[in-house]
């Protein structure tokens, strides 16, 4: 996969993609993440990107010369693979709401644009003859959306085949299945009196498996009930959310 992130600020990507599963996907080439100033498509003496907004206001908007210049030069580099869709995604506070299906649909795609929107808006013929897709990363405003890229290219690259390893599956992550995770315990068995549930130790691994499930269905119904109408649950997952929620 190849991301192509547009931004006023590309130092802030220093950290991330250079650590952890990020770095050993990178070296091992499943991905590749290509860093673009939008400053460095501005022509004019001081490299303008912003504006003040037609019809008054608080506020820079971005212009649309820089963006539009470099997308169409981060398009024109390397050619699609035929059929292949090429998203061109902003993210905004007014986007979609990502999520972890979101985050999957993306790790089908062969390559990304994304574009970090600042200051007090983007113009809107961007949004309207540019890009393809708006994503949020949740109810709440942030300085830019550099974090947001961030976070939706940390999503999206833990996804494609190979970068975790063998050992864990993104399957069993909270989200994937729409419950939230299990308990987990490691050693020690009983640190400070507190113990590992037995059933834990019991190498009965249907019992495991039968408890786990369970405890996903607590946990989520006790911290994020209205997740469980669109996860997938047998009658006796029913029943059992039945027992709990109608139990003082
Ligand atoms: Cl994508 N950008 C900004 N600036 N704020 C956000 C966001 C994005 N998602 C949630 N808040």
């Amino acid at each position: 996969m190849q991301i192509d992130i547009l931004t006023l600020f590309p130092q802030m990507f220093q950290g991330p993609f250079s650590t952890g599963i990020f770095q050993r996907a990178i070296d091992r080439e499943m991905v590749s993440v290509n860093i673009h100033n939008i400053r460095d498509y501005t022509y004019d003496k001081h490299h303008t990107v912003d504006d003040y907004a037609y019809g008054g206001g608080a506020g820079m908007v971005l212009k649309p010369e820089p963006i539009f210049e470099a997308v169409e030069s981060v398009k024109s580099g390397v050619s699609l693979k035929k059929g292949g869709e090429l998203p061109v995604i902003l993210l905004t506070p007014q986007g979609r709401l990502f999520s972890q299906q979101i985050a999957l649909e993306l790790s089908r795609c062969s390559r990304l644009i994304l574009i970090c929107g600042r200051y007090e808006g983007v113009d809107e013929r961007v949004r309207e003859h540019l890009v393809t897709d708006e994503i949020s990363i949740g109810d709440y405003v942030l300085s830019g959306g550099e974090i947001a890229a961030m976070v939706v290219v940390d999503a999206v690259v833990r996804l494609l085949p190979g970068v975790l390893g063998s050992e864990a599956s993104p399957l069993d992550d909270s989200h994937s299945a729409g419950l939230l995770e299990y308990p987990q315990y490691t050693r020690p068995a009983v640190y400070r009196g507190w113990s590992v549930p037995d059933v834990l130790l019991s190498g009965n691994h249907a019992q495991i498996a039968k408890w786990r499930r369970e405890q996903a269905i607590i946990r989520t119904l006790e911290r994020r009930p209205e997740l469980l109408g669109k996860a997938n649950l047998n009658s006796e997952e029913k029943r059992l959310v039945n027992r709990l929620s109608t139990s003082p």
